[in-house]
């Protein structure tokens, strides 16, 4: 009996992904969006414009079309809809800032899988006193893509928060791990009362203190520079932690939560956001390939929910509760 066609697809599908996953990431990383979405143009002029070779620039392009990135019409090609509004670098609706950073960093990394899975260790530059961030911001490149593939990420999960937490019973929030800081600019924008804190590392600074600066918010929002593991946590009413846990192993997520439990007052919230995997491990497949990602890169890994609510009870969280977010992401709230 031949194999069902939908089987045999799903299985091609899977195994040659990649095919795909590079050339999207390949268009992104050479701006072919951004060019087309102002001037639609042939493939020979793209050849130029682009920087690619001409040998084989239709051929890329004709793989974009099939993709249903690109539309071409009497050999003019031009940006499908969702290519225009998401992946030119000129809209505000911009998010290839992610997928320049999945081009630089994930893609090749996880190329190393296979290791990762006959070791149990990560891939990367780690010993006992040096962590993934110090071999990411050592290098100029990687930090401003990481910086704003992390923003790109994270804005719309800071609207959800800003908009949807019960912000009017709480006066302040500390952002630990903010990265340079969309979670306390979006929050303190859409909640005026709330003064708001990011805590980083000092690398961050300068690009956090001019991010913060730019914004509307500049008089409620200042940026804490420092090591968590090190310097503690300042008390504050509310704190967030966000793609923060599962770069750590389960000692250190443990640690960090119960900092901020101890430098909370009562009442006090901690909200633990990211990709986290189903309570079955079997539904969220973007979770449960995140997180073999994560343990290429780090000595850390993802989490359920109903692993996060049991860390943070144990760390003395009298309620805790969690929700999806929408676009795959989750929530965690304890309440002291
Ligand atoms: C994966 S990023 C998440 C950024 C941001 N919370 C978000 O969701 O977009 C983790 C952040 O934690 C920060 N971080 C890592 N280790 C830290 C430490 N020891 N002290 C302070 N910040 C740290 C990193 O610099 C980075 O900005």
């Amino acid at each position: 009996m031949p194999e069902p066609a939908p089987a045999l697809e799903r299985i091609r599908q899977i195994g040659f992904g990649f095919l795909a996953s590079k050339t999207f990431l390949s268009a992104v990383e050479l701006g072919v969006f951004t060019e087309l979405a102002e001037n639609p143009a042939s493939w020979t002029a793209l050849t130029d414009r682009l920087d690619i070779h001409p040998e084989i620039a239709a051929d890329f392009l004709d793989a974009l079309v099939a993709l249903g990135l690109l539309e071409r019409n009497d050999g003019v090609y031009r940006n499908a809809p969702d290519a225009d509004r998401f992946l030119d670098r000129n809209k505000a609706t911009y998010i290839g800032s992610h997928f320049e950073w999945a081009n630089a960093r994930m893609y090749p990394l996880f190329g190393n899988l296979t290791e990762t899975l006959r070791t149990g260790e990560p891939q990367t530059a780690h010993s006992e006193d040096k962590d993934v961030f110090d071999e990411l911001y050592g290098d100029d490149a990687l930090f401003e893509r990481f910086v704003n593939g992390m923003a790109g990420m994270s804005s719309r999960v800071a609207e959800i928060l800003a908009e949807s937490f019960e912000w009017e019973e709480y006066e302040t929030m500390c952002d630990v791990g903010a990265s340079k800081g969309i979670v306390p600019v979006i929050v303190a924008e859409k909640n005026d009362h709330i003064e708001a804190t990011a805590f980083d590392l000092p690398r961050l600074e300068p690009i956090a203190t001019e991010f913060i600066a730019n914004s509307g918010v500049a008089d409620r929002v200042s940026f804490h520079a420092g090591d968590i593991f090190e310097d503690g946590l300042p008390e504050h009413d509310v704190f967030v932690m966000g793609r923060l846990l599962h770069d750590f192993d389960l000692a250190h997520k443990r640690e960090l939560i119960q900092r901020a439990h101890d430098a909370l007052p009562e009442e006090g919230a901690l909200l633990v956001y990211g990709t986290m995997i189903d309570d079955e491990r079997r539904e969220n497949d973007d979770a449960l390939l995140m997180n073999l990602y994560i343990q290429v890169e780090t000595n850390g890994f993802d989490y359920t929910h109903e692993q996060c609510q049991s860390w943070l009870q144990e760390a003395g969280f009298s309620r805790t509760m969690a929700c999806d977010l929408p676009g795959r992401g989750s929530i965690v709230v304890g309440k002291k």
